[in-house]
């Protein structure tokens, strides 16, 4: 049972995780992110995932310290690009990242895309890391099933986290019973479709039964699922809007509707064949 916004659950390295964040990729750095995070924040939000690809580090920072809230109390999530790939150079970019975000410790750092054996020198670098204490939690995205099948046994630390596209449309069965019988907790990204959700028509049926919207519905069923969820928005009403699905349960009738959905369709690249 989720009990609310700040709901944790434990990662396999007893890390505990919020069930429930703000994602700000294609969140403009300056006063967009610095606005959403405030707000997000301000509503009750307590963890919130950026990427140094997403240029707004610095910005999520900001907003961070201005809050006033114990860095302690809150999640902050970030990851290595692919360009920065490779032992040295993902310690570099992890220097980079803890000095653009103004703080001494990530709780969680993840390879941001997946890329051979490339990933497991990287992966050394979050090991270490890991042992200094300088992220609480390491972990990977967009790693499919056969990805993690050969990383794993590279491994000393197992991932805590693996964040890839998931929604009603994606729903990644496979990966979700290879994740939860091997410790790894899922996260998914698009989690709302990019807003697509609103015009789902089972979607809006079923919000109508709860009183709920659609993105609201599919946020309840990603953490009715177990899997940790990171909308995205910049606007005020959204990201409170997005917050408010603590105070419902999905019957489990609903929970299959929402389970024949499936598409195998992607909004965003697949990790078997993406460019950059
Ligand atoms: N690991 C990865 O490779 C990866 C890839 C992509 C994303 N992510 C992470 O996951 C987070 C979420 O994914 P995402 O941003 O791609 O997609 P998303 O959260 O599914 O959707 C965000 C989009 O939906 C709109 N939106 C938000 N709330 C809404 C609502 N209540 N009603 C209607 N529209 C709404 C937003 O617009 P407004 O902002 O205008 O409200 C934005 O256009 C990202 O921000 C990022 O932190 C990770």
């Amino acid at each position: 049972m989720v009990k609310g916004i700040k709901h944790k659950v434990t990662l396999n390295n007893g890390t505990e995780m919020p069930v429930f964040g703000l994602g700000v990729w294609k969140s403009e750095a300056g006063t967009e992110t610095e606005n959403a995070v405030t707000w997000a924040l301000e509503t009750g939000y307590i963890h919130i995932d950026t990427a140094s690809l997403y240029k707004n580090e610095d910005s999520v920072g900001k907003a961070v310290k201005e809050s006033g809230i114990p860095r302690e109390q809150l999640f902050i999530t970030t990851k290595v690009w692919n360009t920065d790939q490779g032992y040295k150079s993902t310690l570099k970019a992890f220097d980079d990242s803890l000095e653009k975000l103004g703080m001494d410790y990530v709780d969680l750092y993840l390879i941001h895309w997946p890329n051979g054996d490339l990933s497991v020198k990287t992966w050394k670098a979050l090991e270490e890391i890991h042992s200094q204490g300088r992220s609480k939690a390491i972990g990977v995205s967009n790693f499919m099933v056969s990805h993690l099948d050969e990383f794993l046994p590279h491994c000393n630390v197992k991932p805590a986290v693996n964040q890839v596209e998931f929604h009603p449309y994606l729903q990644l069965r496979e990966l979700q019973s290879f994740c939860q019988t091997n410790g790894i907790q899922l996260e998914a990204w698009a989690p709302i479709m990019k807003g697509h959700v609103s015009e789902v028509k089972e979607l809006i049926e079923i919000g109508e039964k709860y009183g709920k919207t659609p993105p609201q519905v599919t946020i309840r069923w990603e953490l009715q699922l177990g899997v940790i969820t990171i909308p995205k928005s910049v606007r005020q009403h959204r990201i409170v809007e997005n917050a408010d699905v603590f105070d419902f349960e999905l019957s489990a009738t609903d929970m299959e509707v929402i389970a024949s959905l499936e598409k195998n369709y992607r909004y965003g690249m697949d990790p078997y064949n993406f460019d950059f």
